[in-house]
């Protein structure tokens, strides 16, 4: 009788979890669907042959491509690794593969910090399901490459070569931007499989000094920190791709948020954790978050005394333009951060998911066919630099996927499919 008793008490509960479960792989399998229809799509349209990658679309709405050095080429083959993650199917994996081996020269790149996103997105997930000692080299090779921007003195990565102020004042020599915390991964990844612990060394030094000199009190951030070689010390704080010097990037928030978490993962240094979850409440809770948490650009857009440099096109736009791909990365992020934060994980995992329905919606997710075949609308690439404005974006689309693998996994109760591992 009395267990009898328990099992009426805990049925509601078991059925409510069992219908939820087939609710979320329901919401995941139309989501990957309808994402393999877009990839066959723009397979068929993007020549690997022809060295140009996927990026976004042009006025007329026809797929605009780049070509390897500029930052954004390994994520084409990464959503290929995504949704074969998904679907195994065979013929993705032989894309992902050609798609993948075409960046190879990219692995004595040293012009720019991106190499991890170029690299770690295309190789680490090649490596990750084929094990190929050859992809292991390529990205340990690579991280040597993003290593020579190291300076010893500022502690930090070098970004770009220059960064010329929106103000018209200023030439800096060594800028660093919040989204270089995304290029560390593929450092954690060098040191576990080689035992060298400098590569390491290197991505946890960059992460100290970027949590003490671009995240501000209230665990907004800085986009752009300058330093002075000579000294080390901070000679700028600036925005590039934001609406003023002080105020918050919507996508610079987002490398953060997911930059800290990855780097807390890797190091286990708690004080990491804590400006991840800073940041993560920052994004959440912000007054200016619409209500289906897709943030507009910039986080201080409504506000007063967010004034942007004279040469800025942040000047001249008024129109509050969402950032899908802010919202696709922070939903990635939020759903490992859940994993380590005790009683708080379920309100960033929650979160997470209200932001994947939103981007599911017809509100930002487009028909297959359309779009060029992107997944996502309603991306912004530089508002001050007067480009990609409302637009699809390759990196949107690939957050978006690596996040309903996450939730995929998670719902499930399976381990995560974190791969910073021999
Ligand atoms: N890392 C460049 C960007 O987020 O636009």
């Amino acid at each position: 009788m009395k267990k009898i008793i328990i099992l009426l008490t805990i049925l509601p509960s078991l059925l409510f979890a069992k219908s939820n479960l087939i609710k979320d792989s329901l919401f995941i399998s139309e989501n990957f669907k309808n994402a393999q229809k877009h990839l066959n799509k723009m397979l068929q349209v993007a020549d690997v042959k022809a060295l140009q990658y996927p990026r976004t679309i042009n006025k007329n709405g026809v797929l605009v491509t780049t070509d390897m050095y500029d930052w954004t080429p390994g994520f084409f083959p990464g959503l290929l690794w995504n949704t074969y993650e998904f679907n195994q199917d065979d013929k993705l994996q032989a894309e992902a593969i050609k798609w993948t081996q075409s960046l190879e020269p990219l692995k004595n790149f040293e012009e720019h910090h991106d190499l991890g996103f170029m690299m770690y997105c295309s190789y680490g997930n090649a490596y990750r399901f084929t094990k190929n000692k050859l992809y292991k080299d390529i990205l340990v090779q690579s991280a040597r490459s993003l290593s020579t921007r190291y300076n010893a003195t500022t502690g930090s990565i070098k970004s770009w070569n220059t960064f010329n102020s929106w103000h018209g004042n200023k030439k800096y020599s060594f800028p660093v931007i919040i989204d270089n915390m995304m290029n560390l991964e593929l450092l954690f990844f060098a040191s576990a499989v080689t035992g060298d612990t400098s590569f390491k060394h290197i991505a946890l030094t960059h992460a100290l000094n970027t949590m003490k000199n671009q995240i501000r009190s209230d665990y907004s951030s800085y986009h752009v920190v300058c330093y002075d070689t000579l000294t080390g010390k901070v000679e700028g704080t600036e925005t590039a791709q934001g609406l003023a010097d002080n105020s918050t990037w919507a996508r610079g928030q987002a490398w953060g948020i997911y930059g800290f978490t990855m780097v807390y993962r890797e190091s286990k240094d708690k004080r990491f954790l804590k400006t991840a979850q800073g940041m993560a409440d920052y994004f959440i809770n912000h007054p200016n978050l619409p209500a289906d948490k897709v943030p507009y650009w910039d986080f201080n857009l409504l506000e007063k005394g967010y004034i942007p440099g004279v040469n800025s096109n942040a000047n001249n736009v008024n129109d509050l333009f969402r950032d899908a791909s802010a919202a696709s990365i922070t939903a990635s992020a939020l759903l490992e951060l859940s994993l380590y934060s005790g009683v708080k994980g379920k309100k960033y995992y929650d979160f997470a998911i209200q932001i994947l329905h939103s981007l599911a919606s017809a509100n930002y997710m487009a028909t297959p066919g359309t779009n060029a075949n992107f997944i996502l609308k309603h991306s912004v690439g530089s508002i001050p630099h007067n480009g990609e404005i409302d637009v699809p974006l390759i990196y949107a689309d690939y957050y978006f996927l690596e996040a309903l693998n996450r939730y995929n996994q998670m719902s499930q109760g399976k381990p995560f499919p974190f791969w910073v591992k021999k």
